[in-house]
């Protein structure tokens, strides 16, 4: 209990010497006395339109410490203090599993205008959260200024039956976000996943050849998840019986990992958020063979190691099979989403 109790006290110690390191630097780079700083604030950089709505806000709040400080047990007095708010989202990424998700998120994170909810929430695709309620998922939502959207991601959103309905019943304006990857990649992803999990648990899992084709016709097994859910236009229809395709944004998940500045820069765009993720935000990492993320002088975050899994070889016949197959169905997709991928 004491233990705890240091322990808690420690962390708000911590928390308000970086708070007080950050504003200090923050401030430094604000006044612009420091020309040479400025650069290196990713809130310096040009005012966009909506500017003035956006609080100024320490450096450090952003890197979520804050967030996360305020989710812990913090009294009601310092939340109304810092006028903090739990919002439902205005923009959920809905998918696709494997496409990105978790690297789309963490990267409009650095937004200053972006709040994101960190954990999974599937209240939408699980009956028993639903069945919770509207509050409960808005008190899983993190804490936040007024004028910052709250952005979440739950990949099974986009394959599961009941969701479109039930987020349209949320807010028929919230803004969609679909991350997707080259299908026959995103299904080898997608098994390969499932594959390591079974591989933990010492438990023999079948090849990838033999889950997506059929023994018998030797045709793509379209009963195969991983497989369906890669269809990508035959969900995307489901949901637009509720809301119209201007309300959906896709992300090129191969171009995030490659070349993520242009395609935060589109996300921005289609949120109506002044563009302020800049090249400063993002640095490759040589030994990762990945991008990183800076939020400001003091704080950085790369993503975790298991999200570059290494793919095992498929026969190249099945391969070829798998592209044959989607081919059709991608033409659609992108007819529909005005979107066009260089996909085989
Ligand atoms: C949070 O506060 C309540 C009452 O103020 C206390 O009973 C509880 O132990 C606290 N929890 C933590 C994790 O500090
Ligand atoms: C619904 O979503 C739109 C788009 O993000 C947002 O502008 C609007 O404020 C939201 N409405 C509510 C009630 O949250
Ligand atoms: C899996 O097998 C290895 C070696 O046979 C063993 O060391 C390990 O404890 C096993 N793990 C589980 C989760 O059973
Ligand atoms: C780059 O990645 C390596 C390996 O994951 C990690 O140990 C290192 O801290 C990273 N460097 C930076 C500057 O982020």
């Amino acid at each position: 209990m004491l233990f705890t109790q240091q322990a808690v006290l420690r962390q708000r110690l911590l928390l308000l010497a970086s708070l007080a390191l950050g504003s200090l630097l923050y401030l430094v780079a604000r006044v612009g006395s420091l020309d040479r700083l400025q650069p290196l604030s990713p809130i310096d950089g040009h005012l966009g339109p909506h500017e003035d709505q956006i609080p100024l806000r320490a450096l450090q709040s952003k890197k979520g410490i804050l967030n996360e400080f305020y989710n812990g047990n913090t009294s009601q007095e310092q939340i109304q203090l810092h006028s903090l708010v739990q919002q439902l989202p205005k923009a959920i990424i809905i998918g696709v599993r494997k496409g990105g998700t978790r690297a789309l998120l963490e990267m409009l994170n650095l937004h200053p205008a972006v709040v994101k909810a960190s954990q999974e929430i599937h209240f939408f695709d699980n009956d028993e959260n639903y069945g919770k309620g509207m509050e409960w998922y808005r008190r899983k939502m993190p804490f936040s200024y007024p004028h910052q959207i709250t952005i979440e991601k739950s990949p099974a959103y986009f394959i599961t039956e009941e969701v479109p309905e039930r987020i349209y019943k949320m807010n028929s304006s919230v803004k969609l976000l679909i991350i997707v990857r080259e299908p026959t990649t995103r299904a080898i992803s997608d098994y390969t996943q499932v594959l390591e999990g079974k591989e933990r648990k010492n438990k023999t899992y079948y090849k990838f050849e033999k889950l997506a084709m059929d023994a018998k016709s030797c045709e793509v097994n379209t009963k195969y998840k991983a497989v369906r859910t890669s269809i990508y236009t035959k969900h995307l229809e489901r949901w637009l019986k509720y809301f119209p395709v201007e309300q959906f944004h896709i992300v090129d998940g191969d171009r995030l990992i490659t070349e993520p500045l242009p395609e935060l820069q589109l996300v921005e765009s289609f949120l109506n958020l002044p563009a302020r993720i800049s090249p400063y935000n993002l640095y490759f990492n040589a030994t990762r063979g990945f991008f990183c993320l800076r939020f400001n002088i003091v704080f950085n975050k790369c993503l975790a190691g298991s999200k570059g899994r290494t793919h095992p070889e498929v026969n190249p016949a099945v391969v070829a099979k798998l592209h044959k197959f989607f081919h059709p169905f991608n033409q659609k997709f992108f007819q529909i989403t005005g979107r066009t991928f260089n996909w085989p």
